[in-house]
C-alpha cells in the first residue's frame, strides 16, 4: 500500500510517500528559516510559507520516490493540533489532491504520528507504554494494542520541549534550542545546581515544568546572565537577544553547568514518571515520540532505569522524532487500511485529544 503524508502543523512542511506501513520512499522536510530574527514561530508567517512550499514539496516527494500520483493507495495529512492557519494548508492541499485523483483520504493527529514513527523502525508490541515529549505536548500513553490510545498523564504547564527553548532562550540560544543545550550541557556538570523535582500531589503521571523555567532564570540571575538586548543587525537571521554560536561557547563554565543540571532535571522527572507508568502498567516496552526523545542523556538515562524492571526502551532515529511526514503517512496507512477514510470535508483543529480506532 502506497499512502502519501502530508505535515503542516507548525513550521515545518513535509510530505513524504511511504509503502506497507513502513518502507520510507521519500521523506522531504521545508524548514521555515522566516521565523528566525523573531525568535520564534509566528503563525500568519507559518501559513504564507506553507502555501509556497506546499506543492513543491509534495511535487518533489513524488519524484523521489518514483511514484505517480496514480499509483497512491491513499493520502494522510495532519488535521490537528497545531496552528490552525498551517494546519489548514496542508490538510486543504490534501484532501483536494485525493479528491481529485478519486483517492481515500485521511486526517491524523498529529501526536498518534509521533507514536507511530516508532513503526517506521521495527513492529511496536503490546502492551506499551508512550512517552510524549514534544515542543507542544508532554503525556503518558499506554497502547493495550495497536491503534487504541489511552492517556495516562499529561503536563500541566508547559511541554518539556518548551522547557529547552525558554530555558536555552534566557541565554540566547535561538528557538527551538533543545538540541543546542543538550549540546552545551555536555561541558557542564549536571550535578552543580540543585533544580526541585516537582512532584505532583494528586498526579501521578503528570508533569509540570513551569517551576523549573522560573528556577532556572532566578539562578541565571542572581550569576550575573541577565538577558541580552542587543538587536542584531537585520540580515543577521538573528532574533534580539540571540548569541552566535562563537558567543556561546565562550560563555563562562557556570552557564553550562546551569544548563547541565535543568536539562537533568527535566529528564529526571520524565524518566521518573515513565518508570511510574511502567511498574504501575508492568508493561515490558517503553517508547519515546517527538522531538525531545532525539536527546541522547535522556535515552542514556531512560535505559538505565528501565533496564532493571524489565522493560525494553524504543526510540526512532533522531530525523524521525521531530516533525516529518513520513510518521503522518504511517498513522494514515494504519488507519486507511482499516477504513478509516475522511471526507474532502475534514477539518482541522488547534487542540484535542488522541482518538483511538481499534
Ligand atoms: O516534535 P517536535 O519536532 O515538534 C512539535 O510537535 O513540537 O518537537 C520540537 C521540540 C522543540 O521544543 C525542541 O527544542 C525539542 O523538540 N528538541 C530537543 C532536542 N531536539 C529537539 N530537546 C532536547 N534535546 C534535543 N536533542
Ligand atoms: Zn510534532
Amino acid at each position: 500500500m502506497l499512502v502519501l503524508g502530508i505535515e503542516t502543523s507548525c513550521d515545518d512542511t513535509a510530505a513524504a510517500v511511504i509503502r506497507d506501513e513502513r518502507e520510507i520512499l521519500a521523506n522531504v522536510v521545508a524548514s521555515q528559516l522566516t521565523h528566525k530574527e523573531y525568535g520564534g514561530v509566528v503563525p500568519e508567517l507559518a501559513s504564507r510559507e506553507h502555501l509556497k512550499h506546499m506543492l513543491p514539496v509534495m511535487q518533489s516527494a513524488l519524484d523521489r520516490a518514483g511514484v505517480l500520483p496514480e499509483a497512491l493507495d491513499g493520502i494522510a495529512a495532519t488535521a490537528g493540533p497545531g496552528l490552525l492557519g498551517s494546519l489548514l494548508v496542508g490538510l486543504s492541499t490534501a484532501a483536494a489532491y485525493a479528491f481529485g485523483l478519486g483517492k481515500p483520504f485521511v486526517g491524523v493527529h498529529h501526536i498518534e504520528g509521533h507514536i507511530m514513527a516508532n513503526w517506521l523502525v521495527e513492529d511496536m508490541q503490546f502492551p506499551c507504554i508512550v512517552l510524549v515529549i514534544s515542543g507542544g505536548h508532554t503525556q503518558l500513553v499506554r497502547m493495550p494494542r495497536l491503534g487504541r490510545f489511552e492517556e495516562l498523564g499529561a503536563t500541566r504547564d508547559d511541554a518539556s520541549g518548551e522547557a529547552f527553548d525558554k530555558i536555552g532562550k534566557m541565554l540566547g540560544i535561538a528557538y527551538p534550542a533543545g538540541p543546542m543545550v543538550e549540546k552545551l550541557a555536555l561541558r557542564g556538570d549536571r550535578n552543580a545546581v540543585p533544580f526541585a523535582r516537582a512532584r505532583l500531589k494528586d498526579g501521578e503521571f503528570d508533569f509540570s515544568f513551569s517551576g523549573l523555567k522560573t528556577a532556572a532564570r532566578l539562578v541565571l540571575e542572581r550569576d550575573g546572565f541577565s538577558p541580552l538586548t542587543h538587536v542584531p543587525p537585520l540580515d543577521a537571521g538573528m532574533a534580539p537577544g540571540e548569541r552566535t554560536l562563537a558567543e556561546l561557547e565562550a560563555l563562562p563554565q557556570r552557564a553550562f553547568d546551569i544548563l547541565a543540571s535543568a536539562q537533568e532535571a527535566i529528564v529526571d522527572m520524565l524518566a521518573e514518571r515513565l518508570v511510574a507508568a511502567v511498574r504501575a502498567t508492568e508493561a515490558r516496552h517503553a517508547y519515546l515520540a517527538g522531538g525531545v526523545a532525539a536527546n541522547s542523556r535522556l535515552r542514556q538515562k531512560l535505559e538505565g532505569v528501565l533496564t532493571p524492571l524489565g522493560a525494553a526502551l524504543h526510540f526512532p532515529p533522531p530525523k524521525l522524532c521531530t516533525d516529518n511526514a513520513a510518521m503522518i503517512a504511517c498513522a494514515g496507512s494504519f488507519r486507511l487500511r482499516h477504513g478509516f477514510v475522511t471526507g474532502p470535508d475534514t477539518r482541522g483543529f488547534a487542540r484535542g485529544p488522541l482518538e483511538s480506532w481499534a
